[in-house]
């Protein structure tokens, strides 16, 4: 039987987000129901919103979810009703040359299920019975959605709050795997983090476990530098306009970063953060920039000083290993998740949860269900 669920949607770019009822499919072959008990709002969430990641509209965002199986299609194996999961969102196939080589970040399904199923199917509609799309493949901002198996992880929530397991599945995973999974810090060494939101934050986090002996974050506001030490920040800098701040970090760090991670999602920022590096620096694009735009790089500096300019695309997540990874290092008291929590919200508030995402008010905002 299909299920009615209140769920949080973009039905015009830079419009506010609408909270609708909706309706959710039964699973078909390779398929899982699940009941949501909390999802993250994300700032690529907002970037579906304000069009900086292009998906036309009607789109069911939310791809931060963590729940339980309601209901398992035909075909699936190793999930059954009652378990915990998180989305995740990319959809692995498990058979690719990037898959197969450890690198499912990549997967070529992924790419296939930017905004529907990975088969290009649908399981959601509207009131009026229009399809709704589902952001990269999720749209779990919703009492109930309808996933194939390759975006949906089990996982041990013991003595986990639901709202600190959804981060996991996307702000966790891609700062903490930006600095540990792709860029692989080194112990001892200097750290640059720009943006300390809920990605940035978890850069943080990543770096300080990976022994850094400096980290640097560069927010430009207060609040934000506050939580930052909190994580595992050594420095903080706030911006000032017109600061050439690739400049006073070099100086700050005493000649520049061995590692800068870019957590905001601009060029003009990713240039800062290749422009901190010391020799045989490495800076990452961890942000996700609008499609337009771009940044010019010194061809010489990347010979003579032998500098890395990278991505990391979701911190080069490998879900299966890295959720569960994530979760154990929480409940062996070592990574920060509570913290990050800095409001929940009704899906009926999913509008306000916006605004104050966009404002700057919160390290990160939780739909509970
Ligand atoms: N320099 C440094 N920090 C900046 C700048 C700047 N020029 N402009 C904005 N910021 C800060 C904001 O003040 C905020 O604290 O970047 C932070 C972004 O945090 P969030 O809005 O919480 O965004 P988050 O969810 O962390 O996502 C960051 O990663 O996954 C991507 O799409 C996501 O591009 C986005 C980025
Ligand atoms: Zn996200």
């Amino acid at each position: 039987m299909p299920y009615l669920a209140k769920a949080a949607l973009v039905r015009a770019h830079n419009a506010p987000v609408v909270v609708e009822t909706i309706t959710v499919a039964d699973p078909q072959r390779d398929e899982l129901t699940i009941r949501l008990q909390a999802c993250g709002v994300c700032h690529s969430d907002l970037s579906v919103v304000t069009g900086t990641l292009p998906l036309p509209p009607p789109v069911v965002l939310g791809h931060e979810g963590m729940g339980q199986v309601v209901a398992v299609g035909a075909g699936v194996t190793g999930f059954a009703v009652g378990d915990s999961v998180l989305s995740s969102f990319i959809s692995m196939c498990g058979q690719c040359r990037w898959c197969s080589s450890g690198r499912p970040e990549l997967c070529n399904l992924a790419a296939k299920s930017v905004s529907t199923l990975p088969d290009g199917s649908l399981r959601t509609t509207d009131a009026a019975g229009q399809r709704l799309s589902i952001f990269s493949g999720c749209g779990v901002m919703a009492e109930y959605a309808t996933l194939h198996v390759s975006n949906v992880v089990a996982i041990d929530a013991t003595g986990v709050a639901p709202e600190c397991c959804a981060l996991v599945s996307c702000g966790v995973m891609t700062g903490w795997g930006a600095a540990v999974n792709t860029a692989r810090v080194v112990a001892g060494s200097t750290c640059v983090v720009f943006g300390a939101g809920g990605v940035g934050l978890n850069a943080i986090q990543g770096c300080a476990m990976s022994g850094a002996a400096a980290i640097v974050a560069v927010d430009p506001n207060d609040a934000k530098l506050t939580l930052a030490r909190a994580f595992g920040a050594t420095h903080t800098l706030a911006p000032e306009p017109g600061q050439d701040v690739a400049k006073a970090l070099r100086k700050l760090t005493g000649g520049g970063a061995d590692y800068a991670f870019e957590c905001v999602g601009l060029g003009s920022v990713l240039a800062q953060a290749f422009g901190c590096l010391r020799k045989a620096g490495t800076a990452v694009m961890v942000g996700v920039a609008r499609p337009d735009d771009q940044v010019s790089v010194r061809c010489s500096s990347l010979l003579f000083e032998e500098k890395t300019l990278t991505g990391s695309l979701y911190g080069g997540a490998r879900p299966r290993v890295d959720f569960p990874r994530l979760l154990g290092l929480y409940q062996a008291g070592r990574l920060k998740l509570d913290e990050l929590v800095t409001r929940r919200y009704s899906i009926d508030d999913a509008p306000q949860a916006f605004d104050d995402l966009a404002s700057g008010r919160n390290a990160r905002g939780v739909i509970v269900f």
